[in-house]
């Protein structure tokens, strides 16, 4: 499938679809009943949809058929644009497609650090233990809890030196330990609490040295930084498996990916099996295909969502991700550093970008205050929606408050920890996309030095409620008003 050569690229093409996502105009009340437009800063969560990826979608479906059907106009059609988007994924990412194979699978990052978690145990069965690291989301620690022997957590460096970073040094004493035990390592390439970035091609050098294999969690760096997964001319920095997710790349709906190599995926049974990846089966036996990515996607893909996510990806990359990049440190760089000049906030994790560099995510206390009361009063009086509490990742926002909180609470007692500490036990977290602007931080931080201000006097009209949460009692916004799918069906089919 070939462009015409003649659209738009790089900045212009950014400029031009900055905008293009849908959600950036949505309005909600605030407290003073003014209608606002929203502020998303809650991408690393998951990602605003861009428009364009949702209307070819939706043309796409004109001449939507399943892929295992294969003599009618539609049938090609899909077929075609379905290979296509593994394609397109394998080149975005750097991967040789003589040496790797795009799947797709689950509905994020999860089902494919699962399903390779499986695969890596199976290809050396001999080998035992898994290395991960304090920093992980939990999907990316508790699949190699459940199929591995054996997890080794690397730390993090301290407060005074890198700042929360994974420590190489320690990393690799923990392969020299385990040498011969290890079957691989498997690492973000950026934290999805302190939007830390990883070194993960030193990383993979240092796997390769000890004979172990490196999984990276794409899940927060495929949508904000250049991925390359393949070097011909040094075959130790290459990545051997590479997993992320589509709702996180700006394509809400789509599958989770799984970039591979193949000859890994060939030394096993594929862990899935079903319709489409066998060429043959009898009652006592069956024949596995031996073509990819067919033999790894067993079932009826999610095939509009894998279509939507490569359009995404093709689009992403005619603006270039360095671009991209470059574009979204200068947001990324203002928060911060405006947020580290205040003393009343506390930034987690290096706040020098240059010894520490991060994309997209900031976590961060206004001190003395409970992280859910701020983030409800950045929604409720600022319209700015964020994230609060730990982000999946327990052992890391552990690492980084448990001084604080024991010097609160005294020593903590996982198995019973009050509302009183898990209100505190937890951060605020402000993450960015490429449609987040340099006014969108101009909001937060007067939405911030405003709740510093006043964030007190606000306080006044919470609540719990029984889930430990903050609520107004001063105003209600009532979702069904604002969205109901039954009331959205009433309208379309009308009388
Ligand atoms: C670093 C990281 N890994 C894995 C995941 C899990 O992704 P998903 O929920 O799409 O399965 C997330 C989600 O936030 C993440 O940030």
């Amino acid at each position: 499938m070939r462009s015409s050569g003649n659209s738009l690229t790089g900045k212009a093409l950014l400029e031009k679809i900055r905008s293009d996502f849908i959600g950036l105009d949505t309005t909600y009340q605030t407290v003073g009943g003014e209608q606002t437009r929203r502020i998303y800063l809650d991408s690393t969560a998951s990602s605003l949809m861009l428009r364009p990826a949702a209307h070819i979608t939706a043309d796409f479906m004109n001449h939507y058929s399943n892929t295992h059907s294969k003599l009618h106009h539609s049938a090609h059609i899909s077929t075609a644009a379905y290979d296509w988007a593994h394609e397109r994924i394998l080149s975005f990412v750097g991967a040789d497609p003589d040496i790797y194979t795009c799947f797709f699978t689950g509905s994020g990052t999860t089902g494919g650090i699962n399903r390779m978690a499986r695969v890596f145990r199976d290809v050396h069965p001999e080998k035992d233990t898994a290395i991960i690291s304090i920093m992980e989301h939990h999907s990316n620690d508790l699949p190699h809890r459940k199929h591995m022997k054996h997890v080794y957590h690397v730390p993090v460096d301290g407060l005074d030196e890198n700042q929360m970073c994974i420590s190489l040094p320690k990393l690799e004493e923990a392969l020299r330990n385990g040498a011969g035990r290890v079957s691989y390592v498997s690492i973000t390439a950026v934290s999805n609490v302190t939007g830390i970035i990883n070194p993960i091609h030193d990383m993979a050098r240092l796997a390769h040295k000890y004979g172990a294999l490196l999984m990276v969690d794409g899940a927060q760096s495929v949508a904000h930084l250049p991925t390359k997964m393949f070097f011909p001319d040094d075959p130790d920095a290459c990545i051997d498996a590479l997993v992320f997710s589509g709702h996180k790349t700006y394509t809400p709906g789509s599958p989770g990916v799984v970039v591979a190599r193949k000859d890994h995926l060939l030394a096993i049974e594929p862990e899935e099996v079903g319709g489409g990846m066998v060429d043959r089966v009898l009652e006592d036996r069956y024949q596995v295909k031996e073509t990819f990515p067919d033999r790894e996607e067993a079932g009826t893909p999610n095939i509009p969502g894998a279509i939507a996510l490569a359009t995404t990806i093709e689009i992403l990359d005619r603006i270039g991700m360095q671009t991209l990049m470059e574009e979204e440190e200068e947001v990324l760089e203002a928060a911060i550093n405006e947020m580290a000049s205040i003393p009343e906030i506390l930034v987690y994790g290096g706040t020098d970008l240059k010894a520490c560099p991060r994309a997209a995510s900031i976590s961060f206390n206004i001190k003395g205050m409970d992280h859910g009361l701020v983030a409800a009063q950045l929604n409720d009086y600022f319209n700015i929606a964020v994230r609060n509490q730990c982000f999946c990742a327990h052992p890391y926002v552990k690492e980084m408050m448990s001084d604080d909180l024991e010097a609160e609470f005294g020593e903590i007692d996982f198995g019973n920890m009050s509302p009183e500490f898990m209100r505190k036990a937890g951060m605020v977290r402000a993450s960015f996309g490429l449609y987040s602007t340099l006014e969108d931080v101009a909001r937060l931080m007067a939405a911030l030095r405003d709740i510093i201000q006043n964030g007190e006097t606000y306080a006044l009209d919470y609540e719990l409620n029984s889930e430990n949460d903050y609520v107004n009692t001063s105003y209600r916004v009532e979702n069904e008003e604002i969205f109901s799918i039954v009331g959205a069906i009433d309208q379309y089919i009308g009388d």
